[in-house]
């Protein structure tokens, strides 16, 4: 079973609970909160306030992507704001187990992220301890780019390392999501995927939700 993370990057913020709502009736199951600082990447979106707006709106688990520079200084706020998830870069965090310790601590599920220039093979000493792993399949800062095609591979190399090791993490894939290569994604092994432009881009975004939804479980259908 697939879960599709609608990120509210691409959402009309003015009216930010409404149309993340919209995606949610569609059969998301969670929200994709994308933060950015401005040096870590070349952008500035939203912090704790904005989450904690969004957990007394919304009945769903708060994903929060860190592409900020000294994640562990902003943990506590994220976690007192709402965060159900939080994920921090590996290229970001130079105490990368610290880190992951602080959020597991707080009682969150704990993610690595990597960017597209990062091998699979920098994460094997934490995966014991991360409850998933999101590949970036685009360079982050940004909505609406192209997905970056060797990511499926790193996709295959990390469900295989998996496999291999028993671990129990979740695979995430984030970046160039479109209802044109989401099967591929599918059954290249992602389990969480996130889009944002092919959901709050054009269209209706419940209809874009399960549509997308549709076709990532009908691809993994069809593999076994
Ligand atoms: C990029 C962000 C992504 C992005 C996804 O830095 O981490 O979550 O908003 O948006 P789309 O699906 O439009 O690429
Ligand atoms: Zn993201």
């Amino acid at each position: 079973m697939i879960h599709i993370a609608p990120s509210i990057l691409s959402a009309d913020f003015s009216r930010l609970a409404a149309h993340a709502k919209q995606a949610l009736e569609g059969g998301a199951t969670m929200l994709h909160v994308d933060v950015m600082d401005g040096h870590f990447v070349p952008n500035i979106t939203i912090g704790p306030p904005v989450v904690a707006a969004l957990r007394k709106s919304v009945d769903c688990t708060l994903d929060c992507h860190l592409m900020i520079e000294h994640p562990d200084r902003y943990v506590a706020a994220f976690a007192d704001a709402g965060a159900d998830w939080i994920s921090v870069h590996q290229e970001a965090c130079v105490h990368l187990h610290r880190t992951l310790e602080m959020i597991k601590s707080r009682g969150l599920k704990a993610g690595v992220v990597i960017n597209p220039a990062t091998p699979v093979g920098t994460l094997v000493e934490v995966l014991d301890m991360v409850d998933f792993v999101l590949i970036m399949s685009v360079d982050p800062g940004f909505g609406g780019q192209k997905f970056i095609p060797s990511s499926l591979e790193k996709i295959r190399k990390l469900a295989a390392i998996r496999q291999a090791v028993r671990n129990q993490f979740q695979i995430e894939i984030d970046g160039g999501v479109t209802q044109g290569n989401i099967a591929e994604i599918a059954r290249a092994g992602a389990e969480i995927i996130v889009a944002g432009q092919a959901i709050f881009g054009d269209g209706d975004a419940r209809l874009n939700t399960e549509r997308l939804h549709k076709v990532a479980n009908e691809a993994v259908m069809a593999k076994v």
